[in-house]
């Protein structure tokens, strides 16, 4: 997976807000607008660092947002220029060696999703240049003096572009640079690339990551906000996982990243760890992310072996990453031997590490079937346990 630099220009005046101040700094729904790009980009996946353009001034601002909304993966805030294609140039001279590709992205589009950025990093990987686009809703007249109409434009070829404008690094720096040089005044950085000849493509654009401009464009972000915000995502979520791993004599015993002492183990893939597979899918469930078998699938050569510790702690970066954080886990073991009393307050404490909680957070349970069923038998140790998670953001 390609994974791109956001550049987030964010230096602007903001006139056509007609608010006091950059309008990137008036809250949307008792959240700074910037706050809610930022904290947008830092949830992808595909963004692996965010270098800010602010306004002479507002810089410090700006990082002290960053640093109130965890938006960990900030690289530099720097400081931007008279047009957005001067800060858009300070901004790419200003980003890490060896970027490949990077996303730029509007401080005024907070309601970005990572689906949008991810088909725009993986498109300007292939391809070069790629724009999300959207049709146009309106028919369009051409009037140079906004006087008499020259003529109407045919609307099924007209598309109103929006960020994440994404590129390989080198075509939209060599891109600003002939812009410049030329004096181009431009609305976008997709045609600096066209100034240059080379192709720019269109993916389709979200309607909903508008670009907020003037005073109406505030009332209906709040109304997206509050929806976003409120009932899309609810604020504690919860999910359940099972599963089942073979009695295997020759392997060792690990539950909950405990090593435990046993005369057996279980047969798997990774390390067979049933208790923390289970609360992997758990976690992947209460956050809609999908199972273990997704994420880690076991025909993967990588997961040979594999630590589950190591993996629950990447479940947990996806939970945050999704805007939550483990609330509680209740879980329970069911093995009819060995006994696993001695080893749950180890197992707790393990657990806890990798979930980023508090050791009474999480519950561990053991207990046997009575001899029933395959764990009576002897077959095989299964686990249950319940995730529940609440939204951070
Ligand atoms: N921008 C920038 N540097 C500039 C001008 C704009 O970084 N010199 C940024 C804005 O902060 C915004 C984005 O570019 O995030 C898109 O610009 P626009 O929506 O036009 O914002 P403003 O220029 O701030 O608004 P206005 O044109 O109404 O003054
Ligand atoms: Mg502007």
């Amino acid at each position: 997976m390609t994974r791109a630099h956001a550049l987030v220009p964010a230096a602007g005046a903001g006139d056509r807000a007609r608010r006091d101040g950059n309008k990137v700094l008036a809250a949307i729904g008792g959240i700074p607008m910037v706050a809610r790009t930022l904290t947008a980009l830092e949830h992808c996946s595909t963004i692996e660092a965010i270098t800010v353009v602010a306004r002479a001034g507002e810089e410090s601002r700006i990082a002290s947002l960053c640093h109130e909304w965890g938006v960990g993966k900030l690289h530099r805030v720097v400081t931007g220029g008279a047009a957005r294609s001067d800060s858009v140039r300070l901004g790419l001279s200003a980003l890490p060696a060896g970027v490949e590709v990077v996303a730029i992205h509007d401080a005024a589009r907070p309601f970005v999703t990572p689906d949008t950025v991810a088909r725009a990093v993986e498109l300007a990987a292939r391809q070069g240049a790629a724009v999300p686009a959207v049709p146009i809703i309106d028919t369009v007249k051409l009037s140079e003096a906004g006087e008499r109409v020259e003529r109407t434009l045919p609307r099924h070829a007209l598309w109103a572009v929006q960020t994440p404008q994404t590129f390989q690094t080198g075509l939209i720096r060599r891109a600003h640079a002939e812009a410049q040089r030329l004096g181009a005044a431009l609305t976008d950085d997709a045609s600096a690339v066209e100034l240059l000849g080379e192709p720019v493509y269109l993916f389709p654009g979200d309607p909903e990551n508008l670009k907020i401009t003037t005073p109406l464009d505030f009332e209906i972000a709040e109304a997206i906000a509050r929806r976003r915000d409120g009932a899309e995502v609810p604020p504690l979520r919860t999910g359940i996982g099972y599963d089942a791993h073979r009695i295997d004599p020759t392997r060792p015993l690990i539950l909950g990243g405990v090593r435990i002492d046993s005369p057996f183990g279980l047969l798997g893939h990774s390390d067979a760890d049933v208790l923390t597979h289970a609360i992997m899918d758990a976690l992947l469930g209460a956050v809609g992310a999908g199972d273990i078998g997704a994420h880690f699938p076991d025909s993967d050569p990588a997961y040979r072996g594999a630590c589950s510790l190591d993996l629950l702690r990447r479940v947990t970066g996806l939970v945050a990453e999704r805007g939550y954080m483990v609330s509680s886990i209740d879980a329970v073991v069911v093995a009819q031997a060995p006994r696993l009393a001695p080893f749950v307050g180890a197992m707790r404490v393990a657990l806890a590490e990798a979930l980023g909680v508090g050791e009474d957070c999480v519950s561990v349970k053991a207990t046997t079937t009575e001899g029933m069923g395959f764990e009576g038998r002897g077959e095989g140790i299964s686990a249950q346990a319940v995730a529940n998670v609440r939204r951070c953001t």
